[in-house]
């Protein structure tokens, strides 16, 4: 079963074709970043404009690279949130309109979701293990039993973790989006130059929470203060010493979650599972078996979304035209494992 899967929510636009929810056929991502670098930062109606400029180029591309036609796909899937809704609404209408015309089902599903699925798509991957979901908008330790059945564990009480990664760039002006450029800085960078803080979030309700916005407000109005003498105060060593403690925040908690569900595999996904450090850093953990996906499928991409379609079509579970574009996540019941 071939499903074509159309991806809008933020600022890349991609379509593609997969097979039986576990083979990439084609992967087509035009990203939009240099018409938001600008600004440093995703500016909505650019965004939506861009997409709509783009989105039948888009899957027409995607289909022409897997030697598809019309008649070979069986359904079609799409980013319904969380995301920008005017991004949105674009590749849904646009999977409407073609589900219509050629006649086939298609499903909605959830963007963070998707992000945990891809992984899937490279790697044979058993049930249930510990998701770990960090991106642009979102930062969530969850208990995943399947595709679709998702306890959250903890999650940001503030910033995302690649938030706070694009808005420290963003204050130094070392680029846009501030996720990949860190990571690079901080390669020839010393991580001992600053001693930023750890938020203290052991108690009640936020055992498995993380927050970042301390750590945002420590580098960037408080740098002096964390400052260690013996080193230099170079964007090299700032960008070190906040990458490692943006990911040892994470991983503290990632630690505690896998003591307390007693499960050996951690499977990542998002943006921010591209960050060097926090690869090495989850590898490490003893005892424990981690499956990140590759760099191409860590930000977003329509492969994810075709994924994580197939699941639902397979079982029947198609979207009415009815269907609409929604901002936030739904349905991630927070809970203690
Ligand atoms: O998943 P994604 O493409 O979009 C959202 O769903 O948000 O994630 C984008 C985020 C951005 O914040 C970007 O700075 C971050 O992922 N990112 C990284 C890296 N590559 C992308 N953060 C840290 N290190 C990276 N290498
Ligand atoms: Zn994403």
């Amino acid at each position: 079963m071939k499903i074509l899967g159309i991806e809008s929510s933020c600022d890349e636009c991609s379509a593609a074709v997969v097979e039986n929810g576990e083979t990439i056929i084609s992967n087509v991502v035009a990203t939009q970043i240099e018409f938001h670098r600008p600004f440093d930062g995703v500016v909505p109606e650019i965004a939506s404009r861009k997409h709509l400029e783009w989105i039948t180029g888009v899957v027409q591309e995607a289909l022409a690279a897997a030697g598809t036609e019309k008649n070979d796909i069986q359904g079609i899937a799409v980013t319904g949130r969380p995301g920008l809704v005017g991004s949105l609404l674009v590749g849904l209408s646009f999977a409407k309109a073609l589900a219509f015309a050629w006649e086939l089902d298609f499903v909605a599903v959830d963007h963070i979701r998707a992000h945990l699925y891809a992984p899937h798509l490279e790697n044979d991957i058993e049930y249930p293990y510990l998701g770990v979901i960090v991106s642009g908008g979102h930062t969530i330790i969850c208990r995943v039993e399947t595709f679709d059945n998702i306890t959250v564990m903890g999650t940001t009480i503030d910033d995302a973790c690649g938030e706070a990664f694009d808005k420290v760039s963003k204050f130094f002006g070392w680029g846009y989006p501030g996720g990949p450029v860190v990571d690079k800085l901080a390669q020839k960078g010393d991580p001992r130059a600053f001693n930023f803080p750890t938020p203290s979030l052991h108690k009640g309700d936020h055992t498995y929470d993380v927050s970042y916005s301390g750590l945002k407000t420590a580098v960037i109005n408080q740098l002096d203060q964390f400052w260690n003498r013996d080193y230099e105060k170079s964007p090299e060593n700032i960008a070190a010493a906040f990458q490692k403690r943006a990911v040892a925040i994470l991983a503290a908690k990632v630690k505690k979650a896998v003591k307390a569900t007693g499960l050996k595999k951690i499977v990542a996904g998002g943006g921010v599972a591209a960050n060097s450090e926090l690869r090495r850093t989850l590898k490490e953990i003893e005892d424990t078996e981690v499956v990140f996906p590759s760099m191409k499928l860590c930000t977003d991409n329509g492969a994810m979304i075709a994924g994580l379609g197939y699941q639902y079509l397979k079982k029947g579970l198609a979207s009415g035209m009815e269907e609409n574009a929604f901002s936030r996540v739904d349905g991630f019941k927070k809970k203690y494992p």
